[in-house]
């Protein structure tokens, strides 16, 4: 079981974002993927959910190719896949415990008794126990992020793809969501896929760490070959470095 991407293309009009891009994650794993703004990132997460689908290439989850199956199996596989958003992305009109429950309800198969236990136990996972009732303005934004991962394990996925869930986070904030996202990988077994331009981030969290630069994989490996990499490219990124590129 693993989420692979084998030689992915995908251009935008004129604009090729990814071109060749292949990465395997091994189930257990938290990777990180890192890169520039704009590199590509947020495309490569939306082909592993089938929003979108390659020009090129293969985009497997557990043995199924996402690119190439009908809606329907798209949907059978997304369910396998809990998705944190950049900016938390929770519906204001609804309280906590109506957003971390919206998958849950859309499966149909739980009553409102078991939605509201489960949606407790996930509210607790991510140390905000008690907080169904309360509106999403009524939270700090690192608590928000929180309630945003709650929603995505309520469904017990399999694998949690996370777009950047540290970013714009102070020090502190950061560390509790590096620390739950470590949780998730740990109590629950869930293989993780963060994307981050975040290297504190990365080194903490990350069992291996791929770089997507010019539409494909500059580098992947443990923290500590990519903290050891000569190349300018990877040194320059991950040490905030930009004169090392004009000897690249
Ligand atoms: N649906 C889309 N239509 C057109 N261009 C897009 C679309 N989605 C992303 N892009 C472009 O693809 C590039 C990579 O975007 P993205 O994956 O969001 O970058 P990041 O690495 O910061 O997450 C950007 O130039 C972006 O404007
Ligand atoms: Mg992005």
């Amino acid at each position: 079981m693993s989420i692979e991407l084998v030689n992915v293309h995908k251009s935008f009009g004129e604009k090729k974002v990814l071109r060749g891009f292949s990465l395997v994650i091994e189930n257990g794993q938290t990777m990180s993927i890192i890169g520039a703004s704009g590199s590509g990132k947020s495309v490569t997460l939306k082909h592993v959910i089938g929003l979108l689908r390659p020009d090129v290439g293969e985009v497997w989850v557990d043995g199924e190719n996402v690119a190439r199956l009908d809606q329907a199996s798209v949907y059978r596989v997304r369910r396998k896949v809990g998705f944190v958003f950049q900016f938390a992305a929770l519906f204001d009109s609804m309280t906590i415990a109506e957003n971390v429950g919206m998958g849950l309800e859309r499966m149909e198969t739980f009553s409102e008794a078991e939605i509201r236990d489960r949606v407790e136990s996930c509210l607790q996972r991510v140390d905000l126990g008690g907080y169904g009732n309360r509106m999403p303005s009524e939270l700090s934004g690192g608590q928000r992020k929180r309630v945003g991962l709650a929603r995505a394990i309520a469904t017990e996925p399999d694998y949690i793809l996370y777009d950047e869930p540290t970013t714009g986070l102070d020090p502190i904030t950061k560390a509790v969501i590096d620390e739950l996202i470590m949780r998730m990988a740990d109590d629950l077994g869930v293989t993780g896929v963060v994307i981050t331009h975040d290297m504190e981030s990365a080194f903490r969290i990350s069992d291996r760490i791929a770089m997507l630069h010019e539409g494909k994989n500059r580098v992947e490996g443990t923290p500590s070959e990519i903290r050891a990499n000569e190349d300018p490219v990877v040194k320059a990124f991950i040490e905030g470095r930009p004169e090392l590129l004009e000897t690249a």
